[in-house]
């Protein structure tokens, strides 16, 4: 019977939470390396519930818990119910794989349960949540990644990252000579459609790839740099609205990508299909090597959204400002 910090003992009812994917308007892979990012939450969610489990191993959806298959419940588990037995049901809206934040939904959703369950979350402190679910990535990268995906899953919305200071800071996070501030950012009205190639990305292999690239070229680091400066221009468009200057942001970023190394053909079709049908601009979304294309939208995004899928993606148009990880439950 899980126990509060008094040593009272919780109800085993079942606990739920669920936090949003994500998508990266600008700046994936730069972030890793200091440059600002900007990333928002979708309407495709990811729900965990956690019981009490029975016998002696842990579950999820009937399975063994294991380390091997589940990274990141396993280690949440690990790290916020040890020595306990627990049953997980996952329940998810948000592909995996696909550069729309499929692990971190997951993560964010499982630690806000656990915490909750264990009496340790007090209600709207996202910080905790946002920190534990970035350690959990963390190790599951194998010591790689920016705290990004897990913040905006935490929080929703739209978030800025970056080093340097914005208005409406949530967190700073440290790791090793990084460190991202990370902040609330309001998003004016507009519409994305999201491309996803169903060629699978696998974000540790991708960031694990720049690394080496950028390690070793002084090319690689200018193309981080110049990632950097289409992130900061897509900053000033937002902040006066101007949607045209974010799309050319937007197809200035896709560039920097193709020249690291992370996009493919599939994904340069769908974006070039999306602006021949008046995107304002087009990029894949995350770590890349496969998964998702975003297209910036102005009016109906029917057309553009039927242009992606004629290059073979599937699709769906994205409400913005969404709400982060939330209980599912009346506790
Ligand atoms: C993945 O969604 C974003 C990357 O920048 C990795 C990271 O920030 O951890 C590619």
């Amino acid at each position: 019977m899980p126990r509060a910090p008094d040593g009272r003992a919780f109800m085993p009812t079942p606990v739920t939470s669920s936090a949003p994917g994500k998508v990266i308007l600008l700046g994936e892979h730069a972030v890793v390396f200091g440059e600002p990012a900007i990333a928002v939450a979708i309407n495709k969610r990811t729900r965990v519930k956690v019981t009490d489990g029975e016998g002696d191993v842990s579950r999820v959806n009937g399975f063994p818990l294991s380390k091997q298959y589940h990274v990141h419940l396993a280690l949440a588990v690990e790290r916020l119910a040890p020595g306990e037995v627990v049953d997980l049901v996952t329940e998810s809206q948000v592909v995996s794989a696909a550069g729309t934040g499929s692990s971190a939904a997951l993560t964010v959703a499982v630690v806000h349960a656990l915490l909750r369950r264990a009496g340790k979350l007090v209600p709207g402190d996202e910080e905790t949540v946002a920190r534990e679910a970035y350690e959990i990535e963390w190790l599951a990268q194998n010591g790689r990644g920016s705290p990004t995906d897990t913040s905006v899953a935490t929080h929703g919305h739209g978030v800025i990252v970056a080093e340097e200071a914005f208005d409406e800071l949530l967190w700073t996070v440290k790791k090793g000579p990084r460190r991202w501030r990370l902040h609330h950012l309001d998003l004016p009205p507009m519409t994305l459609v999201v491309g996803n190639t169903h060629e699978r990305g696998r974000t540790m292999e991708q960031v694990a790839k720049v690394g080496r690239f950028v390690k070793q070229s002084g090319f690689g680091r200018e193309i981080i740099r110049d990632l950097g400066v289409a992130t900061r221009q897509g900053l000033v468009a937002l902040a006066s609205g101007d949607a045209i200057a974010l799309g050319d942001a937007m197809d200035r970023a896709q560039n920097g990508l193709e020249t690291l190394g992370v996009s493919t053909r599939k994904l340069e079709r769908a974006c070039a299909a999306a602006r021949d049908a008046g995107a304002l601009g087009a990029k894949l979304t995350g770590s890349g090597g496969g998964g998702s294309m975003i297209a910036l939208v102005q009016g109906d995004p029917l057309p553009i959204a039927k242009a992606i899928n004629r290059t073979g993606c599937s699709v769906f148009v994205t409400a913005l400002g969404v709400e982060g990880v939330r209980a599912e439950d009346k506790r």
